[in-house]
């Protein structure tokens, strides 16, 4: 088996290590041995340190590599849409199986790539572009092949999951914890993508088409980062003996005429500290499944890194060139369900929601009166007096609400009126719930 790896960064130099270190087993584990035939890169000069590869198959010509008729399959770990998108589908069409992590290309345009080996009959894998080594694609689609899935709850980005948890472990605000995640190597020069939630969607739409059978793009997915979250909200969020959480939901639903449909959405979340999800801190991912028929399935890992993230990749590709030793190839997409995906307006969730109000007769009542309006019901409401403690300010009071599920854009319009009531001094926190309280 004669592989073209498109990429030799992070990911594609511990591909390369294993590749080396373990090139016995993975022959004894596929039946032929696997050869590196060319590794595409941007620099040739680039110092590789003590890779343990030939120098002279780097190459900058990715699209020679690739057409070579001594490849075999197709490994790319460069990542972005273009040029990986024109790479990968000139790869499929030609009958090459291609491994890939590339999430946010998956999540553009999964459409091109899945066409593509259908129509070149190549296997197309991608285990590693959602939670880097935790197997999690390969049970959605074939595991899980014979059960219904009704939820997909996760946390898949692994910067942003260590920021929160730093948040909640030392009372920082959200600029010092990304300082500190940059410092140790978490957070990239720019991370953006991570904490404005675009890594996040796309993982999430990657998960929901698996999940539900149905093709879900980025733009589908309703996204929120954690650069709003302060550490105001995380003291609300332990004061209700919660966390929070940067979740990807992707959960079945129905419209209004009955109509089964799907909500995939990434937003920051308050989870009671109970919630499986709520343990899981510094930089790992961990993903909830739920089953109609298996229950609740929990997986857990290292979703980022080099070596983590080489082991997915290395797991698809025996699998593909096992697939090619036996002249098969694994089944294609399963989009037949092909369910309609509901704005985040629509969807079901719940809020918690902190007032800074006047402490005097009738605010609770006019209060009460805003959330009436919205059709949204109360489930819990606290007050105490504004600054915390026993004496607080005097003429304000803190007042902490918990709402029953409504739809999001019942809640959102409820705070906006709550915004411009009187009464209300500020709005302190508005965080959405998830899990029960
Ligand atoms: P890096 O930036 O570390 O590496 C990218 C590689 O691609 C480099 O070797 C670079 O070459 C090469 N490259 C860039 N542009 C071109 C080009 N135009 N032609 C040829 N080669 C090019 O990325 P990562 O290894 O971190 O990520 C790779 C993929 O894996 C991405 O899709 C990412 O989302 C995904 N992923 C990454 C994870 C992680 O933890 N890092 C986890 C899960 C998925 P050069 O070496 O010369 O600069
Ligand atoms: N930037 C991503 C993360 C890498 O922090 O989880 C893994 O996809």
């Amino acid at each position: 088996m004669r592989l073209a790896l498109l990429g030799c960064g992070t990911v594609g130099s511990e591909v390369v290590r294993l590749l080396h270190e373990q090139a016995a087993d993975l022959a004894a584990r596929i039946g032929a041995p696997l050869e590196i035939a060319g590794i595409a890169v941007r620099r040739l000069g680039r110092d590789r340190g003590d890779l343990p590869v030939d120098p002279t198959l780097f190459t900058t010509d990715a699209l020679g590599l690739i057409k070579r008729d001594d490849v075999d399959v197709v490994v790319e770990v460069v990542g972005g849409i273009e040029p990986a998108r024109g790479w990968l589908v000139e790869a499929l069409r030609a009958g090459k199986s291609v491994v890939t992590a590339n999430k946010a290309l998956l999540a553009e345009d999964g459409a091109a790539l899945h066409d593509a080996a259908a129509e070149g009959g190549g296997d197309l894998y991608y285990e590693a572009s959602v939670a880097g080594a935790i197997p999690l694609l390969r049970p959605l689609r074939e595991s899980l092949h014979g059960d219904r899935i009704n939820r997909v709850t996760g946390i898949v980005n692994g910067t942003t999951n260590f920021i929160l948890s730093a948040m909640d472990a030392t009372g920082a605000g959200f600029a010092e914890a990304l300082e500190e995640a940059t410092e140790l190597g978490y957070a990239e020069a720019d991370p953006t993508a991570d904490v404005e939630g675009f890594d996040a969607a796309a993982k999430a739409a990657i998960l929901a088409s698996l999940a539900f059978h149905t093709r879900v793009g980025a733009a589908d997915v309703h996204r929120e980062g954690i650069t709003e979250v302060t550490a105001a909200d995380v003291a609300s969020a332990k004061a209700m003996g919660c966390t929070i959480k940067l979740l990807c939901i992707a959960a079945r639903g129905a419209d209004a005429a009955g109509r089964e449909t799907v909500s995939v959405r990434v937003h920051p979340a308050m989870i009671p500290l109970g919630h499986p999800l709520a343990s899981v801190g510094d930089a790992f991912n961990a993903v909830f499944v739920e089953a109609q028929a298996a229950g609740p399935l929990m997986f857990y890992g290292r979703g980022a890194g080099g070596a983590p993230t080489a082991s997915a990749v290395l797991g698809d590709v025996v699998a593909v060139s096992r697939n090619r030793l036996a002249g098969v190839r694994s089944a294609s997409e399963s989009a037949y369900a092909d369910l309609p995906v509901r704005p985040m307006g629509e969807a079901l969730t719940r809020y918690h929601i902190s007032l800074d109000v006047a402490d005097r007769p009738g605010v609770l009542a006019a209060v009460a009166g805003v959330f009436a309006r919205h059709d949204v019901s109360i489930a819990t409401v606290r007050q105490g007096p504004a600054g915390g403690g026993a004496a607080g300010r005097g003429e304000d009071a803190d007042l902490v609400i918990v709402t029953h599920v409504a739809p999001d854009a019942a809640l959102a319009a409820t705070v906006r009126e709550l915004r411009g009531l009187d009464i209300v001094r500020s709005v302190a926190s508005v965080l959405r719930v998830e899990g029960g309280l």
